[in-house]
């Protein structure tokens, strides 16, 4: 009975090496569940959003636990990937022919998750939505030629239900035929539902993390009952620090080289990991590369090896967004101080009015310290 309990978890079946693809996939499926109960109280409207997502947060039972759930699952999702994708990269799975579909989904399937995160930041219309729409457009503006009208196109194509249509209709149907062509096939063979419990069940430790986190950090949505402290958040990880570890150059320099450290690098880490396979092809894995295989001390060193580059990734995402009180917009901006400062104001798409949505210095210094700049 024993053996046979413990051979249900580690069976063949599951491939520990996938443990974090395993848990991304788990980390989805909760991402789609939170997500469908959350459709259900989410109004598009501009002078309504905000007001349907603090009724849902703050009134409907278990709509603060589910929302906030939907917040850390995005944030454990991006880690989970990250950790999955330098574990596959030690085991020179690019060298592999059998594995080069599924390596270039699963490096595409990095874009439509980010766009997802970015997109679910803007959603809820307070003034963390109402700033990062605002510099979205902005971040794309330093691309030569183009960037006028892409900002342009970015600024007057927005509409909060087309941005709900693309977050929960068109990325996640992006990201599940990736996802079925990246090893859907496979797992069907091996038993999807098998393995999603076997899953579910090696994977708790992390569900409730999930689930304690969301029920003990969460973002506030209270106000003006309860208004937080004008810099909360500061050091609570939050999947808005992604995107503003992208913009961060904004704050220390200029033209070319936010140009070159925000887009062109991304860009390029992307298309170099996307074509990998390709670069190798017919290749081996050259001698003294596959130091990593078969002996256990090996493996031990690759397990060290993969938790180095995972703290080194981490901690420049903490290091950079570290100090952006993500949680404590609604420290100031709250009806009780007045409409200009409580109700997103209706001119958000006209820079005249709002010039310095214009300018990514107050952008930036308005976010990390929004004390000393406003
Ligand atoms: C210390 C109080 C305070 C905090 C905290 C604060 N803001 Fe502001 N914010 C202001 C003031 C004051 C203005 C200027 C309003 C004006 O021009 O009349 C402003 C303006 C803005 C603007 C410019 C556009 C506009 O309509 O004026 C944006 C965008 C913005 N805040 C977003 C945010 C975000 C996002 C956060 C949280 C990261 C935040 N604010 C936190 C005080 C604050």
């Amino acid at each position: 009975m024993k053996g046979k309990f413990l051979s249900f978890f580690f069976s063949e079946k599951v491939h520990f090496r996938h443990y974090f693809g395993g848990l991304s996939l788990l980390l989805v499926i909760l991402q789609l569940l939170t997500g469908i109960f959350l459709i259900f109280f989410y109004d598009p409207a501009l002078d309504n959003a905000y007001k349907s997502v603090q009724y849902l947060t703050n009134d409907v039972t278990g709509g603060g636990l589910l929302r906030n759930i939907h917040r850390w699952a995005a944030f454990l999702l991006f880690l989970a990937v990250i950790i999955h994708l330098i574990r596959c990269t030690l085991r020179w799975d690019f060298f592999n022919p059998a594995k080069r579909v599924l390596w270039l989904t699963g490096i595409l399937l990095s874009l439509p998750i980010f766009l997802l995160v970015v997109t679910g930041l803007i959603l809820p219309w307070e003034w963390k939505g109402y700033w990062f729409m605002e510099i979205i457009p902005n971040y794309f503006e330093f691309i030569p030629r183009i960037g006028s009208s892409l900002k342009a196109f970015f600024i007057d194509s927005f509409t909060l239900p087309r941005y709900q249509v693309i977050h929960i209709l068109i990325l996640p149907i992006v990201t599940l035929i990736l996802i079925d062509y990246h090893f859907l096939d496979k797992l069907r063979q091996r038993g999807v539902f098998t393995y999603i419990l076997r899953h579910t069940l090696l994977s708790l430790p992390f569900i409730i993390a999930v689930i304690v986190l969301s029920k003990y950090a969460t973002i506030p949505s209270n106000d003006p009952q309860e208004i937080p402290m004008p810099l909360e958040g500061r050091y609570i990880p939050a999947p808005e620090w992604y995107f503003l570890i992208l913009l961060l150059p904004l704050m220390y320099f200029k033209g070319k080289v936010v140009l070159i450290l925000s887009i062109i690098l991304p860009f390029l880490l992307f298309v170099i990991l996307s074509i990998l396979p390709y670069l190798y092809r017919g290749k081996k894995v050259p001698e003294g590369w596959d130091f990593l295989k078969k002996s256990r001390f090996r493996k031990l060193i690759k397990g060290v090896m993969v938790f180095l580059i995972f703290i080194a990734i981490t901690a420049l995402i903490y290091r950079g967004s570290y100090k952006s009180p993500t949680l404590g917009c609604n420290g100031c901006h709250h009806i009780n101080n007045g409409f200009r400062m409580g109700v997103v104001p209706k001119q958000f798409k006209d820079r005249n009015v709002l010039p310095n949505l214009n300018d990514n210095l107050w952008m930036m210094g308005h976010w990390f310290y929004p004390d000393e700049i406003y």
